[in-house]
């Protein structure tokens, strides 16, 4: 197989939220020339392709989410001159480079939204979702916004509402003109011929909501306090239309106009909505990002039948994405305890399929708790006191026990992680069992083990409670992952010898062993060459 024409498959991502990774001009925000000073850090850590959050300008409502314009760079990360050569860079090593792409909304700045805002006979009124208000003058119908409060907002110039699937400074584009159909995909070639190497795609299941905008039903297992307001409804008119899924079809159209692009888009949705996806799409590099290990409650029983189904319904053509966090949800450290984020990276770097790393996930970084002063998202400030904000995911990346973590040499736009001092680059690097010496050590085995890398899932039945065990296995390599969920020792008495590659304590590296009476420590994991 041509490793270069599907390299999605023998790849790592790390996804980069540039405002928090490095600050190369003391303003506080990271920047494009901030990461190129840290390409030799990606590098050492072995991974060899990146995502970036938004970077395209922005008034940084939604923090590049609401963007403004997508053929260029925001200068509070530089121009496009830097971009230019921070993908020269990068491809010059090895690695991939993957854009965010935002379809279903702009910022309220973008040109297109001004000029359809002027006027109900501008040429691009329809490029946005407009109605007309109710009798009363409240909005159209009662659909909610994922940040909180209604979707719709009055726009005084016309005196009619303009839809926001999220934040009110991000109106949503009309896809069911062919125009913005058309302007929306040359976004896409702008890219690709710059040489970007793929997508994310934001929020792609938003992208058609019903015509005829009728109301969407109460969720009757919505509880107050418990859940946000968009959980109020049951989103069947706003959510995975079934023209949602044809859209994403034709943006794989057009990636296919180039060679060796992919795609991966964002889908929160069941297992029937992902695999439909999957199927409606039917293109290998195109993989809807399962957030399943984000979601699912940590035992190993849930774990393994949610993964064993999945990975059967995709069968051997399809390949999976797995996540443990990114800049939407909270730390895994932080969501499972340090020990038991461990063994999720085990699990997440051995499986079958393209693992997505969120910076500062290789130092075990934890969440941060922001001060009300000092709250920055959207979601948060829509939304309080639920737990929702996201700030405390994206604090900087932290670089050593210096100043700002070695981030800034100004005050941060987000405030540090109090552990910093002893959670960061520096440290770790000099501590054989960090979680970065952890993450290193497993991207390197995905590098050298053909089984890991790419070797079908095989299933195994649980050899204890709440212990999952799967095997890997490629034409001349078999390895064994064996992760215990619980706190508790367990006796496992499996017929299998081999040598241990690795165990998440980082203490037993090529030890033989032999399964057939064998103690496993609570909160261990293990990768044993069979
Ligand atoms: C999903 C993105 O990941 C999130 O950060 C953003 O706020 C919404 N989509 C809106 O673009």
């Amino acid at each position: 197989m041509n490793k270069q024409l599907n390299w999605p498959l023998s790849s790592i991502v790390y996804q980069i939220y540039p405002r928090s990774f490095m600050d190369s001009n003391r303003d506080g925000i990271g920047d494009l020339q901030g990461i190129i000073q840290k390409i030799p850090y990606l590098e050492e850590l072995g991974i060899n392709a990146i995502w970036l959050s938004p970077i395209y300008p922005s008034p940084q409502k939604d923090f590049g989410y609401d963007v403004s314009n997508y053929c260029d760079i925001d200068k509070v990360y530089g121009t496009l001159e830097d971009f230019k050569k921070l993908l020269n860079l990068c491809h010059k090593k090895n690695i991939k480079v993957m854009m965010d792409y935002i379809p279903n909304h702009t910022s309220s700045e973008h040109r297109w939204f001004k000029e359809s805002r002027s006027s109900e006979t501008n040429a691009k009124r329809d490029w946005y979702i407009w109605a007309n208000p109710k009798e009363d003058l409240s909005p159209p119908n009662n659909w909610v916004s994922v940040f909180g409060g209604t979707a719709w907002e009055l726009d005084p110039l016309t005196g009619k509402y303009y839809l926001h699937t999220f934040d009110t400074h991000q109106p949503d584009l009309n896809w069911r003109n062919p125009k913005v159909q058309k302007a929306m995909f040359d976004v896409l070639r702008f890219w690709m011929n710059l040489g970007v190497d793929g997508f994310r795609v934001d929020a792609p299941y938003h992208i058609f909501k019903d015509p005829l905008l009728r109301d969407e039903p109460l969720n009757p297992n919505y509880q107050f306090g418990a859940h946000s307001m968009y959980d109020t409804l049951l989103h069947i008119h706003t959510a995975w239309l079934h023209e949602s899924f044809f859209i994403i079809k034709q943006l794989v159209e057009v990636l296919k106009e180039n060679e060796n692009k992919f795609m991966v888009t964002e889908t929160w949705g069941t297992i029937d909505d992902l695999l439909l996806l999957y199927k409606t799409v039917g293109w290998k590099w195109n993989q809807p990002f399962n957030f399943s290990l984000i979601t699912l409650p940590w035992t190993a029983e849930v774990h393994k039948e949610y993964i064993d189904r999945y990975d059967k319904l995709l069968g051997e053509h399809y390949l999976p994405s797995w996540v443990l966090g990114n800049h939407d949800k909270h730390r895994v450290a932080s969501r499972i305890g340090k020990k038991q984020s461990r063994i999720a990276a085990v699990l997440q770097l051995t499986l079958r399929g393209l693992p997505f790393i969120y910076y500062g996930e290789e130092l075990g970084m934890t969440n941060t708790k922001i001060a009300r002063d000092k709250i920055k998202d959207p979601y948060e400030i829509n939304s309080p006191g639920l737990g929702l904000g996201r700030d405390s995911e994206r604090t900087p990346m932290q670089w050593n026990g210096d100043t700002n973590a070695g981030f800034s040499e100004a005050e941060p736009w987000l405030p540090l992680n109090k552990f910093y001092k002893e959670v960061n680059v520096e440290v770790e690097k000099k501590d054989s069992h960090s979680f970065y010496n952890l993450y290193k050590k497993l991207i390197e085995l995905d590098k050298i083990n053909s089984a890991i890398r790419e070797g079908i899932y095989i299933p195994l039945p649980l050899p204890a409670q709440n212990v999952y065990a799967f095997l890997r296995k490629s034409e001349n390599n078999k390895v064994l992952i064996l992760l215990n969920f619980s706190r508790r020792e367990k006796k496992l008495s499996m017929d299998m010898k081999g040598k241990i590659l690795l165990n998440t304590s980082l203490d037993e590296n090529d030890v033989i062993v032999d399964l057939s009476n064998f103690t496993l420590r609570g909160d261990e994991g293990y990768i044993i060459k069979l």
